[in-house]
């Protein structure tokens, strides 16, 4: 149940976390930046919980970016180890909840055993209907656009797809999870303000929530209170205020067509 503060009938369909702060959580208090990591394994559970007991449809979690390869090989290492873990560890409850969980990303650069893990999890809750728990995993946003590109360009030449056609909903079914709805919110905790190639296409509209709290300290409360933050907000979609409460909304439920 959702807590009084918050709306029961204008929660967020799709919320998206770029979990950030492992690392300094970690330093603060004399630690190596790996259990940091660890730490934050233990939040990713929690929130997962909570999302589902709030009631939304999908969760987006950047758990790795494309540039993340760049940092120390032991570093790396420790995060594809407690994903394998995270993953194998998950399944029956995601089994149990019925929940779905799905990748994005590069999956080829991860190690053979990451993969492994990724596959098995996502074979295993492959038919569950309670919504998505999606992993943002060898991510970047710029190569998906560049992905989706290629795929376009490859449709033109086999001659499936005229370039005068391709509009925006076009492009769109090129990105990775076509089906998956744009986030509504984006949460980016760890005290930073920036996107770092977080969905890039996909957050266009999205309500933007960051706070100080680091990731291994977020809980549902945090969450809570984003969502309240969210609730605050007015939708306009490049609409006036006026035309929003008098609830000229566009055909695909407020997302108001660019022109
Ligand atoms: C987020 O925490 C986890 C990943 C990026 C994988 P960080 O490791 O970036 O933590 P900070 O930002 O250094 O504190
Ligand atoms: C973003 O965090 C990536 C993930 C949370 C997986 P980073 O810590 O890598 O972002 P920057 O480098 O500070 O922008
Ligand atoms: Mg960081």
């Amino acid at each position: 149940m959702p807590s009084s503060e918050i709306s029961p009938d204008r929660m967020p369909r799709h919320v998206a976390i770029i979990m950030d702060g492992n690392g300094r959580w970690a330093e603060a208090r004399g630690l190596q930046r790996n259990r940091g990591h660890l730490a934050g394994v233990e939040s990713v559970k929690q929130i997962v919980r909570s999302v589902r007991e709030l009631g939304m449809e999908y969760l987006t979690l950047y758990a790795f970016s494309s540039e993340n390869w760049n940092r120390p090989d032991a570093e790396v290492s420790e995060l594809m180890r407690l994903l394998e873990i995270y993953l194998d560890e998950n399944i029956a409850e995601a089994q149990e909840r019925g929940v779905r969980l799905r990748v994005m990303g590069h999956m080829d650069r991860l190690p053979q055993s990451t993969r492994a893990a990724v596959d098995r999890a996502v074979e295993a809750t492959l038919e569950n209907p309670n919504g998505d728990l999606i992993f943002a995993l060898s991510y970047g946003g710029r190569g998906e656009i560049v992905d989706a590109v290629r795929d376009i360009i490859r449709e033109v030449e086999a001659g499936r797809l005229d370039p005068e056609m391709l509009d925006e909903k076009t492009f769109a079914a090129h990105l990775y999870l076509p089906d998956v709805p744009d986030p509504d919110l984006l949460i980016r905790t760890g005290d930073e303000c920036r996107v770092s190639n977080f969905l890039l296409w996909q957050i266009a509209y999205a309500e933007i929530h960051t706070t100080s709290v680091m990731w291994p300290d977020f809980r549902r409360e945090h969450l809570e209170a984003a969502i309240c933050d969210y609730q605050a907000r007015e939708r306009r979609f490049g609409m006036t205020s006026a035309q929003v409460e008098k609830g000229d909304e566009t055909d695909d439920g407020g997302r108001a067509e660019p022109q």
